[in-house]
Order: C-alpha cells, then structure tokens, then sequence
C-alpha cells in the first residue's frame, strides 16, 4: 500500500473538468486588463488625475465616482489606480503609491489611518496614538519618502454612516498643504453629496465620474470577454449568455449578477456531470439568488394565468432554449386548456396574458425581425422545471375541487 492513499482524490484536478478551464475569472474580485464599455470613465479618471503628476504636491485632487451595484466602480478604479502608478514612476519619475480603504470593514477615521500606515510602513507598530498624530505620521511618511499617495475610499458612505462627513473631512485636511494626498471616493448613494462638508462637496461637484447601469448588449460583451478563459471551449453558448446578460441588465444593470449567474449554472451543469451549460441552469441559479415564487404566490394567480404559465413553462423544457416564440407557447397554451378542461381565450387576450405575467417579473420578452415579420421571443426567469412541478400541483388540486358535488 501506499503512504496515504488518498492521492487518488486529487487524480480529476485540472483533467475532468468538462465545464470550466479557470472558475476564477468569473469571481468578483478579478479585474481584466481591459473593461469593455468604461473607456469613457477611464478617459474622466486620467483627465481628472493628470494635474496630480504634471504638478505634484500643487493640488490634492478629489474624484467621486458613483453608480449602482455591480458597475463596474471598484473595477475601473482598480484597474486605473494599477496604471496610473505605473506611468507616474515610469513616464513621470514620481513615487506614487495606490492604497484601497474597503470603508465597509474600516468604518472609523482611526481605523482607515491605521490601514494607511500599515500599508505604507508595515514594520513599525503604531498603537496607541491619535487619529490626529497618524495623519500626521503619515504625511510625514510621504514627504520624508518623497513619495505621494492615491488614496481609494470605496464605499465611502459606511465611514460617513459610522462616523459622520468629519472623518471624511479630517482625512482630506491638509494642514501642511503638502499636496501629498490624493483622493478617489467610491460610492452607490446618489443622496452622498448632501452628506458632505462643504468645502469636499463643492470640489467633488465638479469631478464626479459617472457609472451607468449597463444594457444587455453591453452586458453580453463583458460576459463574452471571459468566457474563452473561463470555460472548456463548447460548454457556454451565445445563447446563455444572452440570457444571463439580459437578466444581469434588467435587474438593474449589475455585471457583477451577470457573472455570478453564468459562474453558478456553470457549477449546475458541473455537478450534474454534462458537458455544456443549458438555459434552465441559468433559470434555476437566477431563481436562486433572487428568489422563487412561492406556492402562496403562485396560488393567487387566476387560472387563465396559471395555465399561461405552465404553457410557456412546458414549451421551453420540450424546446431546451432559452427563448420561445409566442405561436410556439400558444400551441402549448391551447394543450393545455384541454387538459384542464378550460376554455381557451381568443388570441388578443392570450397576448395580454403574457403581458401581464411579464409585468409581475415572470417573463422577459425580445422581438425578434425576421424575414417573415416581427415575433415576440418569451423567456423565463425562474426555472421552468420548477414552476412546471408547481403548477400542475395546484391545478390539479383546483380542477378537483371543480369536481367535488357541491355541498348539500
Ligand atoms: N466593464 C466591465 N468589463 C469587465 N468586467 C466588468 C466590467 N464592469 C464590471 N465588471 C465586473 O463585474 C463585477 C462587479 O464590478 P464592480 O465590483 O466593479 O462593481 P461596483 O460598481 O464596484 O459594485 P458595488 O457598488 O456593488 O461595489 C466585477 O467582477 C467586475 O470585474
Ligand atoms: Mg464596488
């Protein structure tokens, strides 16, 4: 026998995986070294930063960058922040330093300058001093080093929310008028500037860079950019990232859901051993995060909605697609009347039932010009499977309640 014997478990590392060739790249914390459709944001961070090496120590420039969750703002600043030093000491001869406050663990003015010296000089021990004299330490630190700082607040409004807009004012003070310091706060609240001191908000008026929620199109680049690295060539179609695009831009334009969707149904399709990852995986893990409907929920729906549904949940199992054709669920939809024993509705109306269950967030409708016309394309965002199983429950139940003798 061997020493341990447990070699074997390791034996399907990095050879059986039919998925994935490297998972990581789909994790929130990676950062490309390009990111499609934030050029422009890019472009403002330089501009805005580029007095900071034509003339250092003149000014200590101040940005806001804001936006919605999942925008791509830790990213771009990140990504900015790595080049921008570079070029300082490559292009400008400057020491400059990037250090990045996460001000959701650090919430105190105290505990974002301990952070700060540590980064800046991790040998010396610092307790048991002031606010006040570490800002200092650090100042001195910078001149004596003659070096300067980029200095990124991300989620600022924690620190603002914990301990008031005076840290944010302490921080930024500059007794000395060194110029040592500069800043990049980093923010979702558009309510932020109103919780500014006076002197911050007017400067950051003026230098805001502006992150907006991004389109199913744009989504559908960023989610193309990593899927050759991501996963085994063949595993991810067009069309799945399509869908995991376009649920990533209609909840609110979040790339990070978009990836984090894509990564999940990869881990589905994984575990249940098949070599591509098929629309309803990304149905199920969508429904995982956000949340399924309920019996109760469903319960509620009026019958000619129930069976729409189950319609339209039906024909996209039998088709495997992500989308289906509304003649396609019609066809489905009028099966599913006889089998229930329901009389079908005209046309207009069916249509208007779809409408409706679009509008209480079951379906995402696309039209889709073809040679022939216009179709409207319905694809769903919870597990077809899932709401199938339910459904069939409780019209069940409801078309045997039909049939009970009424009470005498
Ligand atoms: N333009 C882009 N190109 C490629 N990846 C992107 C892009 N924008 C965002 N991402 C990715 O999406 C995820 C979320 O982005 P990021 O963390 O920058 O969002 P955020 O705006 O900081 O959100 P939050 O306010 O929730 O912190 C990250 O994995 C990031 O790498
Ligand atoms: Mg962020």
């Amino acid at each position: 026998m061997s020493d341990g014997g447990y070699e074997h478990l390791f034996d399907e590392i990095g050879y059986s995986r039919k998925i994935f060739k490297e998972e990581a790249v789909l994790f929130p914390d990676y950062v490309p070294s390009y990111l499609p459709h934030r050029d422009s944001q890019m472009r403002d961070l330089v501009n805005f930063f580029r007095v900071s090496l034509e003339s250092p120590g003149k000014v200590s420039q101040k940005v806001l960058c804001s936006g919605r969750v999942g925008v791509g703002k830790t990213a771009v600043t990140k990504l900015f922040s790595s080049i921008f030093t570079k070029e300082a000491s490559g292009r400008f001869g400057l020491k400059f330093r990037s250090i990045s406050i996460d001000c959701r663990k650090e919430r105190t003015l105290y505990s974002v300058l301990q952070a700060i010296i540590s980064s800046l000089d991790p040998y010396q021990p610092y307790k048991g001093f002031s606010a006040r004299d570490i800002h200092r330490m650090v100042l001195e630190h910078l001149e004596n080093d003659n070096s300067y700082l980029l200095l990124v607040l991300d989620e600022v409004d924690y620190l603002i929310d914990a301990s008031g807009s005076d840290a944010v004012y302490e921080l930024t003070r500059d007794e000395r008028g060194s110029g040592r310091i500069n800043f990049i706060f980093i923010s979702r609240s558009p309510a932020l500037m109103g919780r500014l001191d006076e002197s911050t908000k007017s400067t950051l008026l003026h230098n805001q860079v502006v992150f907006p929620p991004y389109s199913a199109a744009e989504l559908r680049d960023i989610l193309m950019q990593r899927v050759p690295q991501a996963f085994q060539r063949g595993a991810v179609d067009d069309e799945v990232v399509t869908q995991a695009a376009s649920l990533g831009a209609s909840s609110g334009g979040d790339a990070r859901l978009a990836l984090e969707l894509l990564w999940r149904a990869g881990k589905r399709a994984e575990a249940e051993g098949r070599s591509s990852v098929a629309p309803e995986d990304v149905r199920v893990v969508f429904g995982d995060i956000e949340g399924v409907p309920n019996e109760e929920e469903l319960l509620s729906l009026p019958t000619q909605s129930a069976i729409t549904l189950l319609a339209v949940a039906r024909a996209l199992i039998s088709s495997g697609k992500e989308r289906i054709a509304t003649g396609e669920a019609e066809k489905e939809y009028l099966a599913v009347c006889e089998e229930y024993g329901v009389e079908p509705r005209a046309h207009t109306a069916f249509w208007e039932g779809i409408q409706s269950l679009k509008g209480l967030g079951f379906f995402s409708t696309e039209v889709k010009v073809e040679r022939k016309g216009r179709t409207t394309m319905i694809g769903m965002n919870y597990s077809a499977i899932g709401l199938q199983k339910v459904l069939e429950g409780l019209l069940k139940r409801g078309a045997e309640r039909d049939e009970q003798p009424p009470a005498a």
